[in-house]
């Protein structure tokens, strides 16, 4: 079985339904939640699920990236993961922390991607005028929200819809669509899921 660690900031909801997902024959397992924030509300959830959890919080490292890289290493090691999943971890990663973990780090992104990288991916889709929206989990390269597409699910936007009503809707399509791809991925099947709504 495939050792899954998944990096958390916020309420960790895509984590728990990642580590809800990895029972039975899933062909992975959650080793290790790990929090960049210490106030997480994910890192209760986890331990609710008795899965590990620690905290490498990036505060007192200022500016200095590189320290706080190495100790998310450190860390990191200890679990030793085969795969990384990223989920709702808000620190960009360097090229040289990422090759660690080349090609078996996944993130997802609150877009179509290409589509929106970066931040308020809502409130840009909706400016835009766009008739659809979603979410994509994709493998994480050094570009930022770049690599390649694993899964997409897609949601029409309506006339009345906010930055928050999309985003309240987006969410449980991360939930369903992440847990799917994460299962296809350590399988090692390459077909992309796509969700249409
Ligand atoms: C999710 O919507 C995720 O797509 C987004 O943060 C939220 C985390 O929620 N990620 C990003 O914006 C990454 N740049 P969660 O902590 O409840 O899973």
């Amino acid at each position: 079985t495939r050792r899954v660690a998944i990096l958390i900031s916020g309420g960790g909801s895509n984590m728990e339904t990642l580590v809800k997902s990895m029972t039975g024959d899933h062909p992975a397992r959650p080793v290790l939640v790990l929090s960049n924030t210490p106030d997480a509300g994910g890192l209760a959830k986890a331990r609710a699920l008795h899965v590990p959890t620690s905290v490498v919080d990036h505060r007192p490292f200022g500016k200095d990236r590189v320290a706080f890289e190495a100790e998310l290493l450190k860390v990191l090691k200890t679990a030793k993961p085969d795969i990384i999943c990223l989920a709702g971890f808000m620190r960009i990663l360097s090229p040289e922390f990422m090759q660690h973990w080349s090609g078996q780090m996944l993130n997802i992104h609150p877009s179509l991607l290409p589509k929106y990288k970066g931040l308020h991916t809502h409130a840009r889709a909706i400016a835009a005028g766009d008739s659809e929206h979603g979410c994509t989990v994709h493998v994480v390269t050094p570009e930022l929200d770049d690599g390649p597409i694993l899964g997409q699910a897609k949601l029409r936007i309506q006339p009345d819809d906010t930055a928050q009503t999309l985003a309240a809707r987006v969410l449980p399509l991360e939930h369903a669509l992440y847990p799917k791809v994460l299962r296809r991925f350590a399988a090692g099947d390459p077909t992309p899921v796509t969700l249409e709504q």
